[in-house]
């Protein structure tokens, strides 16, 4: 008897197995299960998608553009729909369900996805999706797409899912943010964190203050290869999104489920805001300093964008000028993105300048704070409560937590995991972005053959990070929402650069962040792989191929 339960309990294992083997999810699906009896739903360009629920329309429509991509043909949409033959979006709540549960059938009747909110259902469609690869699928549209029956039940591990990029360093242009946000949603990311200013150029229209992207812009020139470069390219190079632009790729990324949080660098990190409106400065007088070694191009008079890569003294001086100014910017942001967050930087401010500052010593005596940390504290503390006053809430990186946090921020870790475990322990969310795991601009493989930042972070290290640090009490785990990769573009110019950098290792993150812990398998993850690459090649994507 033990013998016959357990020669099934293998088998019933084994077409888990080769279920989930052959069907080359990305991530993988919580529970994935294959009737003992295969068959095939052939979905043909006569099937059509019934909109079973009420404010479905929108996610019937974004199914049909994608479907159009992926296999040449539109279904009929229709209200009800025949008994059989199609595709059924229908809102259900799933038992014991968590944003962002779906299940997904197909079985002879044909396929159906039900969730919660569009939300959900979305998150179906992308697997229907994926499914459209596998071996058997002829993607044709003359013969239609055979689909293997299976039951997906599917869930997030993470409420956070991130994918950063910035903007500064390399402007790209609103297709590609498109692009970028389409990568975020096939592999189920909820958040693209939009990193808009910093020294070397300020990337969003503001209309109280036009100097910010008419001066600040622009830089006129880069260094060359690596810091501190080998020459300046003497180019004038940059550009910004205008408001409407911004409001067409937050309503782009909402439609695909994505939140869209923007960053707006403060105190530090304010070269291009500075070279706009010198009266930011503790030291409006004084030229921007030129570090040393570095090749510039243009006028050295006055403040300026900056033309390297580093961190800068000349950061925001604390006075009211300058609150009001940032309250002014950050009341335009906050009307063009509906997030609950506003990211306001605070990484790398160097104090230099507030120590020299008589105004900044001044302030930190009447304020009865303890250095230039408490400072800083004091105007992050200043700006959370501008925002929270507004409905918003901050997010900073974890150079937020000296001098004092702010009493509802969340902090992304990024300088190793301690800040996200200190601030966790202080009951704050925190989103983990260790630079050792979580730095798409560091090289893949050993002997990069394009030039990049530094550091070795190959797939499998990516693959095998666990966003909830082990030093943390797991009483206080509740705390990491999730985790995010960032990508830093000192030498990421072009799409396809960028593509390079993320794939494949936003599809490692993916799974981190979105499969259960359990489930996670480097040599399952490596056998599914050269599917979704292949996937990659078919749409044009470029990535990288250190790792294999
Ligand atoms: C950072 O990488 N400076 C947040």
């Amino acid at each position: 008897m033990y013998k016959i339960i357990a020669v099934c309990l293998v088998s019933l294992l084994c077409v888990q197995c080769r279920a989930q083997h052959k069907l080359n999810l990305m991530p993988m699906a919580a529970e994935v299960s294959m009737p003992a009896k295969a068959g095939n739903f052939l979905l043909t360009k006569n099937s059509w998608v019934s909109m079973k629920a009420v404010g479905i329309d929108s996610t019937a429509h974004l199914l049909n553009e994608l479907l159009q991509q992926k296999v040449g043909f539109k279904l009929n949409t229709v209200k009800t729909g025949a008994a059989r033959g199609g595709i059924v979006l229908s809102k259900a709540k799933l038992p014991d369900s968590k944003t962002g549960s779906y299940k997904l059938v197909i079985d002879v009747d044909g396929i159906s996805i039900s969730g919660e909110t569009n939300r959900e259902i979305f998150y179906g469609i992308q697997t229907l999706l994926q499914l459209m690869d596998i071996r058997e699928a002829t993607a044709s549209s003359e013969a239609g797409v055979s689909l293997p029956y299976v039951v997906i039940n599917d869930y997030p591990r993470f409420a956070y899912r991130g994918m950063h990029l910035d903007v500064a360093r390399h402007f790209q242009p609103v297709a590609f943010i498109k692009k970028y946000i389409d990568y975020l949603a096939a592999y189920k990311f909820n958040t693209f964190h939009w990193h808009l200013t910093d020294d070397q150029g300020w990337r969003i229209e503001i209309k109280k203050y036009p100097r910010l992207t008419e001066v600040g812009g622009y830089r006129n020139g880069t260094i060359i290869g690596h810091y501190p470069g080998k020459g300046n390219d003497s180019l004038r190079y940059g550009g910004f999104y205008t408001q409407d632009q911004i409001k067409e790729v937050v309503q782009y990324a909402a439609e695909r489920h994505i939140d869209v949080i923007p960053e707006i660098e403060m105190p530090g990190h304010a070269s291009a805001a500075i070279a706009a409106y010198p009266e930011l400065s503790c030291f409006p007088q004084q030229d921007t300093r030129i570090p040393k070694g570095t090749s510039w191009v243009g006028d050295r008079k006055g403040k300026q964008v900056q033309q390297t890569w580093g961190v800068f003294e000349d950061i925001f001086s604390p006075t009211d000028f300058t609150f009001h100014f940032l309250e002014d910017v950050v009341d335009e942001v906050m009307e063009l993105f509906p997030s609950k967050y506003i990211h306001i930087g605070s990484d790398e401010a160097p104090k230099e300048a507030w120590k020299k500052s008589a105004f900044a010593q001044k302030l930190i005596q009447d304020k009865k704070l303890k250095d230039e940390h408490g400072l800083q504290s004091y105007f992050i503390q200043r700006m959370e409560q501008y925002i929270n006053k507004k409905g918003k809430k901050i997010i900073g990186w974890d150079e937020i937590l000296e001098g004092g946090l702010a009493p509802n921020a969340t902090v992304m870790s990024w300088r190793g995991e301690n800040g996200g475990i200190e601030a966790a322990k202080q009951n704050h969310d925190v989103i983990m972005t260790p630079g050792g795991w979580m730095y798409f601009d560091h090289s893949q493989s050993k002997n990069e053959d394009s030039v990049t930042i530094g550091g070795y972070t190959p797939l499998q290290k990516v693959y095998g990070y666990e966003p909830i640090p082990a030093a943390l009490p797991s009483d206080k785990a509740k705390y990491v929402l999730g985790a995010q990769a960032n990508v830093w573009t000192e030498y990421l110019k072009y799409p396809s650069t960028i593509e390079y950098m993320i794939f494949p290792r936003m599809l490692a993150l993916s799974e981190v962040l979105w499969s259960p812990e359990k489930k996670r398998n480097w040599q399952n993850f490596k056998e599914r792989l050269p599917a979704v690459l292949e996937r990659l090649n078919h749409q044009k994507i470029n990535y990288s191929k250190a790792s294999f």
